[in-house]
């Protein structure tokens, strides 16, 4: 439960330009790869365990084992729930220890969204955990037909009346990224992002962050992002490389023997090359 700390790292890293990044984590050897480059790289990271994951395992295993794997790495994590439309979840993962969790109306109305994150947040902040929110529609795979242009995106001034009156600690506001791969390059709207930050003082986060060019997500830094969300290109690469070993080791091989190192290498990479790009290397 490390709130203050939360605030206090992502303020810095925005006042000094560089960003904190996130990595969605579907099971023990991602979360692994992770902790083991943050530990590595000296940097501090958030581990976001998206509804499903945090189901399946439960949120007291979850926390159990970033704390078993923080104290045998040293690796500086704070466990994130991500992207819950559940106020109800958000409050279990508070209970079970989590540091930081996503509560996502952003479809619902400013109103709806409003209500939803000061429930969260007066809940949390009493027990030392800080809270995300979303304004405008960052979309998915699977939304394509739903939302079209300028709908998703954020309207300023909701983003302001939104953190003013939420007790929002940290917003991710829809630019034009989306989750998941993109089919061309994405269109970021930075002098949106710059009317928004100079509009809250709560730090900014960038989704959907597989796929944007590295000068796009530092653009994005500069323009006010203190958090850069990843999940996409970690579980691909997990999942990927496992197909590859399991075609040259064959099925019959002990998992543990196929994932890591060789699996887990791969996913390192891709997480070292993201601290890269977040600048965040050395500031743990
Ligand atoms: P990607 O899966 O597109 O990297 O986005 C991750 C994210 O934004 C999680 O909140």
């Amino acid at each position: 439960m490390k709130r203050k700390e939360i605030l206090d790292m992502l303020q810095k890293a925005r006042a000094e330009g560089y960003a904190i990044p996130h990595f969605n984590f579907s099971g023990f050897f991602e979360l692994l790869a992770v902790m083991e480059v943050a530990a590595e790289l000296k940097t501090p990271v958030f581990a976001a365990s998206l509804p499903k994951v945090t189901k399946t395992y439960g949120p007291k295993v979850l926390r159990a084992a970033v704390d078993e794997l923080a104290a045998r790495t040293g690796a500086r994590v704070y466990l994130h729930l991500d992207h819950t439309g559940s106020v109800e979840l958000c409050k279990e993962a508070v209970n079970a220890g989590y540091d930081s969790v996503m509560i996502d109306a952003s479809r619902c109305t400013l109103e709806e969204n409003i209500s939803a994150i000061k429930e969260v947040a007066e809940y949390a902040h009493s027990r030392g955990c800080a809270v995300e929110g979303e304004i405008g529609k960052i979309k998915s795979r699977g939304d394509e037909g739903d939302f079209q242009g300028e709908d998703c995106l954020v309207q300023v001034g909701d983003a302001v009346r939104l953190a003013e009156e939420s007790g929002v600690d940290y917003l991710a506001a829809a630019i034009g990224t989306a989750h998941g791969f993109y089919k061309g390059k994405p269109q970021i709207d930075f002098e949106r992002l710059g009317q928004v930050s100079a509009g809250v003082s709560v730090p900014l986060v960038l989704h959907g962050g597989t796929g944007i060019p590295e000068e796009d997500v530092k653009k994005c830094i500069k323009e006010g992002i203190a958090k850069v969300n990843v999940g996409t290109i970690i579980r691909y690469t997990y999942l990927d490389r496992l197909q590859e070993e399991i075609e040259k080791q064959g099925a019959l091989t002990p998992p543990v023997d196929l994932i890591y190192p060789s699996v887990t290498d791969s996913v390192k990479e891709v997480v070292k090359g993201w601290i890269r790009t977040c600048m965040s290397e050395g500031k743990g």
